[in-house]
């Protein structure tokens, strides 16, 4: 089939290439010269395994434009997949979805079905319709569906290829239909339903993910202050099925391009309807707190960090990209920074962009080993496999004192006892040397 995506974000990008993957033809459209020319040459926009590769395969089958009229005049599906960033009070800013739909109602000379992938509040993608219909050449008749996407960065062309779902929603049978072919080759259960349900069910998941988080967070602080671990916890609600033994991975709080602003955004638009969520409202407050978990630890053994060096490895909000959006390290370096510490940190990937928000107040390491060189403290953000490969020895013999205030539990407890290094995690016991 031939369709276009407007958008080549995380979500845009990776829908189209691996729509092209199952055999469409796919034109894939951004405002960004720069990054069309480079994704033109096969080059990535961002850092996604696996996304490069099948980018360079189906070069046949995929396309990549500025030209709006050229992307969308004849594509039997356009999907939009743009941000909806965050507004200051929380709500969810449509505007370059809005803009997306205007430019498909300009172009489309054909009928042809626009189908929502970004994050919407319930009830946009009937906005989207009146837009289109508004907007359409005489006699082209758009619809509009809902299809929202589960992925997540890092594994996302997994996610995609190999959905745990694939939801469709619809005001009319025709569009379902149109929709059914083009998932007609993936691997995934089909749901279909109507629009505002489909919206909410991406909402509903994500919010739900965000609250088992808090949840197991919560938890975690208070297995501290009782003296039980909350991995062994943890490891003992998992067995039951209904719990499930995903997401309850205790941490310093969730952070990325999702959670954070999906859960503000439902949150708003519950109050907003005079239906306030609690749930969520503990889960985003529950969240806050979390992210300075590591600062407020590493207090109880300095009490300030003037004239410390503090290695910090890991700055991305989860291991697998270099994303750094709502990542604790930005709320945790800022504060070690104040206090005129000497920050080296170490990222496989995430240095570039962090150098953005900090370009020479931090040292940037080549290894974690060289951020530890010298240390009074380290603390971790992002349980990256090169952390987690790191013995006691590493820490003992580089640091100038050997406190370990780890944020994602990437030690066993068993294999910190006794090893001269001072061991502070989520949720366990804490060891002193
Ligand atoms: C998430 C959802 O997983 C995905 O389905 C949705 O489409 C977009 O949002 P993503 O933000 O890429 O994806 O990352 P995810 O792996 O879900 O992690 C989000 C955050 O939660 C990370 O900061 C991670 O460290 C944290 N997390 C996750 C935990 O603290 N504990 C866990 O058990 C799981």
């Amino acid at each position: 089939m031939k369709i276009a995506v407007a958008g080549t974000g995380y979500v845009g990008l990776v829908t189209g290439v691996c729509l092209a993957e199952h055999g469409h033809q796919v034109t894939c459209v951004d405002v960004d010269e720069e990054k069309i020319a480079r994704m033109q040459q096969g080059v990535s926009p961002i850092y996604e395994p696996g996304l490069e590769e099948l980018m360079r395969k189906n070069r046949e089958r995929l396309f990549y434009t500025t030209d709006t009229c050229d992307a969308y005049r004849d594509a039997e599906v356009v999907f939009i997949g743009v941000g909806t960033p965050e507004k200051k009070d929380g709500s969810a800013n449509l505007r370059y979805v809005f803009q997306a739909a205007e430019q498909i109602a300009a172009a489309a000379c054909r009928d042809c079905v626009v189908v929502v992938k970004s994050t919407v509040p319930i009830g946009t993608n009937e906005k989207v319709e009146e837009l289109v219909r508004r907007k359409a050449r005489p006699g082209v008749t758009l619809s509009v569906a809902s299809n929202p996407e589960f992925l997540a960065q890092g594994t996302a062309i997994a996610d995609t290829l190999h959905a745990s779902r694939i939801v469709i929603g619809v005001e009319e049978e025709a569009s379902g239909e149109t929709l059914r072919r083009v998932y007609r080759d993936f691997d995934a259960p089909i749901l279909v339903t109507n629009r505002r349900s489909a919206e909410m069910i991406k909402y509903a998941s994500n919010d739900f993910l965000a609250l088992k988080i808090s949840y197991i967070n919560e938890i975690a602080n208070l297995c501290e202050t009782v003296g039980a671990d909350i991995e062994d916890v943890a490891r003992g609600m998992g067995y039951d099925s209904r719990i499930g033994n995903k997401f309850l991975q205790a941490g310093i709080g969730y952070g990325g391009s999702c959670f954070p602003k999906d859960t503000k955004a439902l949150s708003w638009l519950a109050s907003f309807n005079d239906n306030e969520l609690k749930t969520i409202k503990a889960t985003i407050e529950v969240n806050e707190n979390q992210k300075f978990k590591l600062v407020k630890k590493a207090r109880r053994y300095y009490d300030d960090f003037r004239g410390l060096t503090v290695a910090v490895l890991g700055l991305t909000f989860k291991p697998g990209t270099d994303d750094l959006r709502e990542a604790p390290s930005l709320v945790s370096i800022p504060i070690l920074l104040d206090d005129d510490a000497r920050v080296k940190a170490w990222d496989p990937v995430g240095v570039e962009n962090y150098r953005k928000h900090y370009p020479t107040q931090i040292e940037y390491c080549p290894t974690p080993q060289e951020a530890l060189d010298g240390a009074d403290l380290c603390l971790i953000f992002t349980e990256w496999p090169e952390v987690k490969a790191l013995t006691p020895a590493d820490f003992r013999e580089r640091m100038r004192r050997a406190i370990v205030i780890d944020g994602r539990n990437c030690y066993p407890l068993k294999a910190m006892e006794g090893e001269g290094v001072t061991y502070d995690s989520i949720g366990r016991k804490r060891i002193v040397e």
